[in-house]
């Protein structure tokens, strides 16, 4: 193996991140540090001096993953960069990594990462560069602050790990505690993203509506308080978070959602299953009922939310009628859009060793039922929002020319032809047909409702 790269200083770098929207975040902000250190990131990532896998550990095809794709850094000449593994993976495998794929330079977890200049020195010296801890004092304070982004939509977290521990969850292990953010630090990266030009901003943690904190007046706060303040920044148009946990729904927040308008009507609220048997043995602390009512409540507050959620098919001891009770609480729902998986056993976790794993087959044709009905749900909401006019802020470019692709409110892609208009404008289109992933929208006359 021809280490030169390996072993030299690595001016390019190139950060791939898998899995969460958190792990986005933190590839963000890997990359913003890197960058004030002096080094670039590599136009072509094949050419790229350090490639940093920010690894995914929830299901195990996520890991298989990581291991392929270390696999491919090699060049055709033989040579390859500095290769680091952050992320999920790297906080669960650690060091034992470096014994799967040889290559491997550098292991850092999701913790630790402020860390990186380091451990690349250490690596280019040729010498271990292994860190999992979890430091007491959090990364964000060693963190550079956010340099400018120039993209209307932003990545905020504000809370990180989880203390909830269902049984089939790598994530309290890999992430660890819950840790919130202070009030402060988190006002002020806001005011940071807005003045670099974002005019939405997603609020993340593993379960972000267990934010807790005190305001810069000492006052106790919950996630409904800083939604509020973050709302007062003027030239923020839109907020958003993800993902919440049921039992973190407090009143506070499903109020905020029917009296904040920049609080954008979308809620993804993951229930795994329909059947109160399951959810015990899942740990989720919730039933199927009190899901039900935070739901009732939510749209109480808000009619029009979008609800979205995930599920897990073939959790070990899970029956057809079991399975069935799934399928009745997404008829109750009735999503706008939904991630579902098959149940994958995690090494250590309590789920990984319980009796009944289910047959693959089984959990196929499972997953092939629930996705028909999920997708049969999206269909009926992207088709019930035709005829309607609405506000959208336009992400990114489209395939054809002139062609511009924002967010609706409830999170759907709209299309639309505006050769004038920029990304990062907020416009109001009249939805004129829908699709399965995205609609067809046109300037409109009228102002949306
Ligand atoms: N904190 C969030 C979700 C984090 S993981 C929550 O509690 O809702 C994202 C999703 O991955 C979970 O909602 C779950 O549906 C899925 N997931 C987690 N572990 C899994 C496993 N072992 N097998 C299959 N899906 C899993
Ligand atoms: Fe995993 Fe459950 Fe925590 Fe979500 S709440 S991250 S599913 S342990
Ligand atoms: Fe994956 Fe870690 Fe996120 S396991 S889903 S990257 S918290």
């Amino acid at each position: 193996m021809n280490r030169n790269d390996a072993q030299k200083t690595p001016a390019t770098f190139q950060v791939k991140s898998f899995g969460c929207q958190m792990n986005v975040y933190d590839g963000e902000r890997m990359a913003e540090m890197l960058g004030t250190r002096g080094m670039t990131a590599a136009t072509d990532g094949a050419a790229a001096d350090l490639v940093i896998l920010n690894t995914c550990h929830i299901r195990e095809k996520a890991v298989d993953k990581v291991y392929s794709d270390i696999g491919r850094l090699t060049r055709e000449d033989g040579s390859r960069p500095m290769i680091a593994v952050a992320g999920c993976v790297a906080q669960a495998e650690g060091s034992e990594i470096q014994r799967r794929a040889r290559n491997v330079d550098i292991v850092v977890g999701p913790q630790a990462y402020h860390r990186l200049p380091d451990l690349i020195d250490r690596a280019g010296r040729g010498e271990e560069a292994v860190d999992t801890d979890m430091p007491l004092a959090s990364k964000f304070a060693a963190l550079p602050a956010r340099t400018k982004q120039a993209r209307p939509t932003a990545f905020l977290t504000i809370m990180e790990g989880c203390d909830k521990f269902c049984t089939y969850c790598v994530v309290p292990y890999t992430r660890g505690a819950e840790i919130s953010r202070s009030w402060n630090a988190i006002i002020d990266e806001a005011k940071a993203l807005v003045d670099g030009g974002a005019r939405e901003i997603t609020l993340l943690g593993q379960n972000v509506n267990a934010w807790t904190g005190e305001d810069d007046k000492g006052r106790a706060q919950g996630m409904d308080g800083l939604v509020r303040e973050l709302a007062k920044i003027p030239d923020l148009k839109r907020l958003r978070y993800t993902t919440s946990h049921p039992n973190d729904m407090s009143d506070g927040l499903i109020a905020t959602h029917g009296e904040v308008d920049k609080l954008m009507p979308f809620l993804h609220l993951p229930v795994q299953s329909g059947n109160n048997r399951i959810l015990k043995a899942m740990n989720r602390s919730h039933d199927a009922e009190s899901y039900l009512r935070i739901i009732d409540r939510v749209r109480m507050a808000r009619p029009d939310i979008a609800v979205s959620g995930d599920f897990i098919v073939g959790f070990p001891g899970e029956t057809d009628a079991e399975f069935e009770d799934t399928l009745k609480i997404v008829e109750q729902v009735r999503y706008a859009q939904c991630y579902s998986f098959k149940y994958s056993p995690r090494p250590g976790t309590p789920a990984a060793e319980m009796d009944g794993q289910i047959p693959l087959t089984v959990m196929d044709e499972r997953l092939a039922r629930l996705q028909a009905l999920l997708n049969r749900q999206q269909a009926d909401f992207n088709t019930a929002t035709v005829g309607r006019t609405t506000d959208i802020l336009l992400e990114r470019k489209g395939r054809h020319p002139g062609q511009l692709i924002g967010k609706s409110p409830w999170l759907q892609s709209v299309v639309v032809t505006a050769p004038d208009l920029s990304i990062g404008d907020m416009i109001d289109v009249d939805i004129i047909s829908a699709g399965p992933n995205s609609l067809a929208g046109e300037l409109s006359r009228r102002k949306a409702a």
